[in-house]
Parts: C-alpha cells; structure tokens; sequence
C-alpha cells in the first residue's frame, strides 16, 4: 500500500544545509519532512571542515542551536600563511576587524540534529528511489521508498539539499541546468589525532613537496592534511609516514613543536570547483553541495550552504507570511551572485598554496610573488581576510 504524506516544504537531505533550513523554518512555524538515504548515525560520523564565518556563527545562534558552539568553540582571530618555510600572519581582528569560529562541522550536525528532535522534527532515514515530480506546479510531489513502502510526499516547495551526489539537481530538466567545474590534479589525505595542535591558530603552507594545512577541531584533537596524488591509497600512508611528510611541509619552527599520535581517522578527498546554474527550477530550490563544491582550501564548503539556507528560509518566509514571491524570484540570482565570489577566492588560496603537476617555473614564480606580495602589502592582505571571514550574505 502506498503511503500519501504531506508537508509545506518536503527537505531532500539532512546534511547542515537540509537540518539548519528544516529549523530556521520550524522556528517560524513552517512544517517540513527531511528525508535522508543514510540514517543519522552515519550522517553524525562524517568528518568534514571546521571553520565557521562569523555569519555562520549568527545563523547558529539565531537558529537556537548555537549553545555548545558558543561554549566549546574556539574564536580565532587569525591564521598563518607559509611559503618554503617562511610564515606570515593574517591577522583578521586588525584587518578586517572580525574573527572565525573553529569548530567542527561533525558538532554543527550533531546540536542541529537536537534542536530538531527537541522540537519535533519530521525525519525519513535510510530512504531510497526518490524522485522529484511536478516541480512547476504549485502541488511538487517528492516519490519514494521507505521501510519497503512506496511513499509520496506532497508539498508546496522541494529543497534539494542532497549535496554533490543527490538526485535534486538532476531533476532540473538538461536544456535549462547549466554546470561548470574544475577537478584538481591532487587530492587532501587528512588525519585526526587527539593531541593538541601545533598551533594556537591554523598554518596553511605550500612546500615545494606541496600543499600542508594544521588545523584543529578542540584544545586537544587536532587535524591535519597534506597534498597528495590522486592515486594515492591509504595503505601507502601510515601514520609515521603522514607525520614524517607533514613535518618536512610546514617548516623547521612549527615541525618542533608538532605533537604527533595515532591517527583516529583517515581519508584522502579530491578538491573540485563545481557550480550549477539555476538554484531554482519552479518549486524546487538548490542549497549547498548540491549546487556547488568548493575546493576546502578557504574552508568554505559549510559557509556557502549556511549562506543559501539564510537567502532561503527568508524567500519561504516571506511567501508564507506576508505572501511575498519577490525572494523567491530572486533566490538564484541572490546566492549565484556569492556563490561565484566565494568560489573565486577558493579557487585563489588553492591555486596560491598547492604544486600543480603541470606548473612550470614561471607559475612557481608566480605564486611566490603572491605570497611575497601578501606579507607586503595591507591592502593584499586585507582581500585574504574579508573572504576568509566571510563576505556580506548580499
Ligand atoms: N535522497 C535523500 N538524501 C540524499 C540523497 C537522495 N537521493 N542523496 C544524498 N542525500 C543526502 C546525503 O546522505 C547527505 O546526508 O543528502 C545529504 C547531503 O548532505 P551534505 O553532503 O553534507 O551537503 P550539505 O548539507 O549541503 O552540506 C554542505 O557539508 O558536505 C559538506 O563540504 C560540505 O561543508 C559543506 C556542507
Ligand atoms: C579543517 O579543520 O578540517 C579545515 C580547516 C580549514 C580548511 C579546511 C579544513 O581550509
């Protein structure tokens, strides 16, 4: 027998961008059902960045879900660029007059997901065969399979929020989706250990072996990633050998002081620029991975789908209150505008701080000049630091 439900705006994916809108609009009264092809156990494991722009952190608190980031969290006011060795402060309290927020998206998802039980949340885990239908109709039908049940849920808007591999984008016919990428020839391998980082702040730096980013997600886990070859597998990188390298990357002074340990987790992922265009087809609006990836090495990918969910929530609340369809006309248009922007710098600290396979000594010129330039110049500097803490939601 097939099961019929049905809800204001029926939410594909339960990532930070699927949970964050279903409460953002639960806080406004607006009923949703999220549904997700993994359980919540599987989502809640997902390690990814940990760096959240100050408009982030706004949105978290707004939401109500903001209380243990507060607590637990780690306000950064700056971060350290190295070049063969040679490091450089950004200072983003003094440049820009603002700071980030260190703390892991692993959390984020976690105090999200209890905000949304604490308050009633509508869930489908483990589901499979969606399918999105009558998108331009004022009735969008979201089909699919659940506990061995075929289920249909009717609403009024879809929000595909199933990140990069998800069905929702697809579902915008091919004459009207328009996409645009770049696959970098390298990969990230990434560790986390419980031990205390190296730094009190994030040290980003290109080595002529390549790419090595310190992070951290508290006082004492730390996470680090080298720059690897796409080829690469996790069997040829042990912990001593992830050390060693890591240790030759970041130079003399930060590798004395390194704390290294077993590694609790592991994993190489590519670096890819993708955008799609539209965000909207009729009634179903694109959010986060599933309209656009950037490369990690500005820490965006978490920032860009907090950002959309904001410009959303308020284009659904305008339409449900005040009957408004202006920010829902303009939903695509608002985010592309940032998402480009957001992207470009991306793709700019990726292309300042990795070795590229094909580059030549002129491009390795180049980027020295970059770095030089930057510790040289205010307003060089300055540009780093207003996209790193985040640029203005539009
Ligand atoms: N049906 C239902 N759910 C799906 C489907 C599908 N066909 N395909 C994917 N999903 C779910 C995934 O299981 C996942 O839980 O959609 C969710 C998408 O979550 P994310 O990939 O985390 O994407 P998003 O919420 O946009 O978060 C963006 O998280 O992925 C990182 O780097 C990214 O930090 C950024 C942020
Ligand atoms: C992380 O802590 O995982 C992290 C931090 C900064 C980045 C990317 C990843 O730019």
């Amino acid at each position: 027998m097939a099961k019929n439900l049905s809800t204001s705006v029926c939410i594909i994916g339960a990532g930070p961008s699927g949970l964050l809108l279903s409460q953002m609009l639960a806080n406004e009264g607006i009923d949703t059902i999220v549904i997700d092809r993994q359980n919540q156990e599987y989502i809640e494991g997902r390690i990814r960045a940990g760096v959240l722009e100050s408009g982030t952190v706004d949105a978290l608190n707004e939401a109500g879900v903001g209380g243990r980031m507060q607590k637990e969290g780690l306000p950064h006011s700056g971060f350290d660029m190295a070049f063969d060795g040679d490091r450089f402060r950004i200072d983003l309290a003094k440049l820009v007059d603002q700071s980030v927020m260190v703390y892991g998206q692993t959390e984020v998802t976690r105090d999200l997901f209890t905000k949304r039980h604490e308050t009633g949340g509508q869930f489908l885990f483990d589901v499979s065969d969606v399918t999105l239908a009558d998108l331009k109709t004022d009735r969008p039908i979201v089909h699919l399979m659940h506990e061995g049940q075929a289920v249909s849920i009717q609403c009024d808007y879809i929000a595909g929020c199933d990140g990069f591999r998800g069905v929702s984008r697809n579902a915008i016919p091919a004459d009207v989706l328009k996409t645009f990428e770049r696959v970098y020839p390298f990969g990230w391998l990434g560790i986390l250990t419980d031990r205390p980082p190296v730094s009190h702040e994030l040290i980003y730096a290109n080595h002529e072996r390549g790419f090595a980013l310190c992070s951290m997600r508290s006082n004492t886990r730390s996470r680090y990633y080298i720059q690897c070859p796409l080829t690469d597998t996790l069997d040829q990188w042990s912990d001593d050998q992830f050390w060693d390298e890591l240790k030759l990357r970041i130079g003399k002074d930060a590798a004395s002081h390194l704390q290294t340990g077993p590694s609790i987790e592991k994993s190489i992922a590519p670096l890819r620029s993708f955008v799609a265009e539209p965000m909207r087809y009729g009634n179903l609006f694109l959010a986060g991975d599933a309209a656009h990836i950037v490369p990690p090495t500005g820490a965006k990918g978490l920032n860009l789908a907090v950002a959309d969910v904001r410009i959303l929530s308020r284009a659904l609340v305008e339409r449900y209150k005040r009957s408004n369809q202006h920010f829902i006309d303009t939903y695509s248009q608002t985010c592309l505008n940032r998402v480009w922007k957001v992207e470009r710098f991306s793709w700019q600290m990726s292309m300042l701080l990795h070795q590229f396979p094909e580059h030549t000594h002129f491009e390795k010129r180049m980027q020295r000049a970059e770095f030089d330039y930057l510790v040289s110049s205010e307003a060089a500097a300055k540009t780093i630091a207003e996209n790193y803490v985040g640029l203005p939601l539009e």
